[in-house]
């Protein structure tokens, strides 16, 4: 029996996909790529902007004609907003969140013998406030053995005005240190070179154990402690923090430890105070830019990427023009510019989406120009000079190059390099700059 799992989304689906696919091949079933091959078929879903969650929709309608012609069970997880949950009740076989995921193997013995169609309500509100974490222990297949992620934190509290998350993950909770110590620990043992850290608030870590927990800054330390001691090369990361909690100690604990990478991705989200407010996010730029200046002095050769949302309700053109400034000012490595996109149940779903595709598109094109610019010369001065790099796999483009990324995660093609590398650390010299990319040949060859 085959089983197929679609990922969409962030890596923290990434990351849960990577526990559901444990569970699965625990009953037997064999992993495919291969959707028409599987006899169990899921989806781990994002909720993050519409697009994502109309794919779910069009895969399931596919997968349910499959149903003419061959059993086929079906389920989905992840981010769902309550809206789409309704809805895929009566669309997949099984729906379930995280926190069910040790008693997926009874869901699907049960809808095996079952009617068509879920037998499950919608969670009613205690069900969503659901704390459980057990889903932690299960022990994950990582899809790499080089690279790995690992859920520190489930959930968020923010509630910024435009985002899903709070709605469709719950409630902040912090996965308890001594077990994400412990994976750490393996995962080194097991030479794995690249770790992530991961949740929604990242640096918010603890707060919901106060006096119980570590807070973030202690983590990271504890984190580069085992890393240090361990003698290996490592690079660890964590994504995201939030600007509001992005205190002095955590940059601090950044620059004290070899091991813990010098690449901080922070959202903004927008250049504008007004458009912050209306955000929910409860930073000033004034602040934003007093953490960048704190990373620059204390990690000066740190990369810094960010988020940010074009096409707000209500986003005129001088605001965007200021969150074209703000680019300009930070020169920022990377940007992930995104279009608003409403999300039911999230406070600024019922305020106008009064910004027409076509501006949002142009709006994106406009910030994405400047990121090119300030990345270009950034890139440039790195020519003719040599960094370590992670081989991360063959090119996809140009045959006999390698895909890697500096500890700054920019990425570089290889040239004229062996695939035996994939996996390892190496030095490169950097041949030529692009916007977003770099080329460059093994150092010594
Ligand atoms: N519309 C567009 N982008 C969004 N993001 C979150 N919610 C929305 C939304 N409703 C973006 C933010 C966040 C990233 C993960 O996705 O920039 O940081
Ligand atoms: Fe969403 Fe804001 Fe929480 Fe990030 S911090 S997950 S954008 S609510």
């Amino acid at each position: 029996m085959k089983c197929c799992i679609v990922t969409l989304g962030c890596q923290m689906n990434q990351s849960d996909s990577e526990r559901i696919r444990s569970v699965i091949e625990g009953m037997g079933f064999e992993m495919t790529e291969i959707e028409e091959d599987a006899s169990l078929i899921g989806v781990v879903a994002c909720s993050v902007r519409q697009k994502a969650i109309d794919k779910v929709y069009s895969k399931i309608q596919k997968w349910n004609q499959w149903k003419n012609e061959k059993p086929l069970i079906t389920f989905v997880s992840g981010c769902i907003l309550p809206a789409d949950e309704v809805k895929f009740i009566k669309l997949f076989d099984l729906v379930f969140r995280m926190n069910e995921l040790l008693e997926l193997p009874d869901m699907l013995h049960q809808s095996g013998v079952a009617s068509e169609f879920s037998t499950r309500h919608p969670l009613n509100d205690i069900e969503r406030e659901d704390e459980r974490t057990d889903f932690w222990q299960v022990e994950p297949t990582y899809s790499s053995d080089f690279e790995a992620f690992v859920p520190i934190q489930n959930g968020c509290d923010k509630f910024c005005s435009y985002c899903a998350v709070p709605f469709t993950r719950g409630r902040e909770v912090s996965r308890a240190s001594a077990d994400i110590l412990a994976e750490v620990e393996r995962l080194i043992e097991n030479d794995v070179k690249a770790i992530t850290l991961l949740g929604q608030n990242v640096n918010s870590y603890g707060l919901d154990k106060k006096g119980e927990e570590l807070s973030f800054a202690a983590l990271l330390r504890a984190v580069g402690e085992i890393g240090s001691k361990s003698g290996k090369e490592l690079w660890v990361y964590f994504t995201s923090p939030h600007p509001r909690d992005m205190t002095r100690d955590v940059i601090e604990a950044i620059a004290d430890y070899k091991c813990l990478a010098k690449q901080i991705h922070l959202p903004v989200q927008s250049g504008d105070e007004k458009l912050l407010r209306r955000m929910n996010r409860n930073y000033s730029i004034e602040d934003y830019l007093k953490i960048v200046d704190d990373i620059r002095e204390l990690l000066p050769t740190a990369t810094i990427f960010t988020d940010i949302i074009v096409g707000f309700s209500g986003e005129t053109d001088e605001q965007l023009e200021r969150s074209a400034e703000l680019m300009e000012q930070v020169k920022f490595n990377m940007a992930y510019v995104a279009k608003y996109s409403p999300r039911a149940g999230a406070r600024a779903s019922r305020w106008e989406d009064d910004i027409t595709p076509q501006q949002k598109s142009e709006r994106l094109a406009k910030l994405s120009e400047v990121l090119k610019r300030t990345s270009l010369a950034h890139n440039e001065a790195m020519v003719g000079k040599t960094f370590r790099v992670l081989v991360e796999r063959a090119d996809k483009r140009m045959e006999g190059a390698l895909a890697s990324r500096t500890e700054g995660k920019l990425p570089v093609r290889v040239l004229d390099a062996s695939n035996d590398l994939v996996g390892t650390f190496q030095d490169v010299e950097i041949t030529s700059a692009s916007a977003l990319s770099l080329a460059g040949k093994l150092a010594g060859a």
